[in-house]
């Protein structure tokens, strides 16, 4: 996500310092960027001179206080993991002015929890993007319980600067986004589970029956199996309602490590370079 937002802001015309821990990451964020750019210009989106430009805008760190020290707005997409982000936040409240204004792009962790540990949670708000991010037109802006007026004006007016279409929608678990998509995908996995039909079956229904362009199974194997437990968790937690727990396949299912895409199997199988759909063997029903 973070290779797609630096992308994003760099080609409408923002200087952007992209940070991470690991340099591998960093390296791989800088070619699937190219690689992206390639693909606009292949479309004829875009020239030769806007991919040139885009890339010159982007600088690489891996510290924090380097690459965060003159930024008017830093954006977070680290790992989806409350103890990081609320550890990295206490790191960038002590970074640059008291103006500078503080996002994270989590997709489920409470924008109110992530603010309190800075010193100026009103600068604090949630800039959520959706994947892949060049191409995808919302952002769900989550105003956290402290965040102010003006902040939250500035980063609406900021997501239409990028192109975007963003949405205001206030700080409870989920947001609304996975508040109503991870319900559908843990129901969509328990009929499965139930044997009332097939991964394929059930794909099918949705994208032609709904006309979802993928199918619910699919789209989680994309989101990941692991991400979307740890979602359900969080509704889970915050609404104390049994309707937001995970189904157990889609528990087993992780736990075996087969997490969707980026493990090369979920509901499907996944081979690098093979567009081809192969529903993966083997499913226990209950
Ligand atoms: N993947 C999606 O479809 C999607 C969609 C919307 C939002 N999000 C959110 O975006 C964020 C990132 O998701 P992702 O799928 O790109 O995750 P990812 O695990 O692929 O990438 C996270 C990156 O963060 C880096 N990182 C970890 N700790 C760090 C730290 N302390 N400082 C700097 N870098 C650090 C890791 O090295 C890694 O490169 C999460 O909050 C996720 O919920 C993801």
């Amino acid at each position: 996500m973070g290779n797609g937002i630096a992308h994003t802001f760099a080609q409408h015309g923002f200087g952007v310092s992209l940070v991470d821990i690991n340099t591998e990451a960093l390296n791989k964020a800088i070619q699937t960027i190219t690689n992206n750019l390639d693909r606009q210009l292949k479309k004829g989106l875009i020239d030769d001179q806007v991919k040139a430009t885009t890339l010159s805008r982007i600088k690489t760190f891996t510290d924090l206080q380097q690459g965060a020290a003159h930024a008017d707005l830093v954006i977070e997409a680290a790992t989806e993991n409350r103890e990081i982000k609320l550890k990295l936040f206490k790191q960038l409240s002590d970074i640059g002015s008291d103006q500078v204004i503080l996002a994270s792009n989590t997709s489920s962790i409470s924008i109110t929890q992530i603010a309190a540990v800075t010193k100026n949670p009103g600068n604090v708000i949630g800039m959520h993007f959706m994947n892949p991010v060049p191409v995808m037109k919302l952002v769900e802006v989550i105003r956290g319980y402290a965040t102010t007026d003006a902040v939250t004006n500035t980063i609406m007016e900021l997501a239409k600067t990028l192109d975007k279409d963003p949405v205001e929608v206030n700080d409870y678990p989920g947001f609304v986004a996975n508040r109503i998509l991870m319900p559908m995908i843990n129901e969509a996995i328990y009929t499965l589970y139930e044997g009332v039909a097939g991964v394929a079956e059930i794909d099918t229904v949705m994208k032609l029956g709904m006309a979802h362009p993928m199918g619910p199974l699919q789209l989680a194997d994309f989101i990941g199996l692991d991400v979307c437990v740890a979602i359900l968790k969080v509704l889970y937690d915050g609404f104390g309602n049994q309707k937001y727990a995970p189904c157990p396949l889609l528990v087993n299912m992780v736990t075996a490590g087969h997490s969707g895409v980026k493990t090369g199997s979920g509901f499907y199988k996944y081979t690098p370079g093979s567009k081809e759909l192969i529903v993966a063997d083997k499913f226990v029903s209950r």
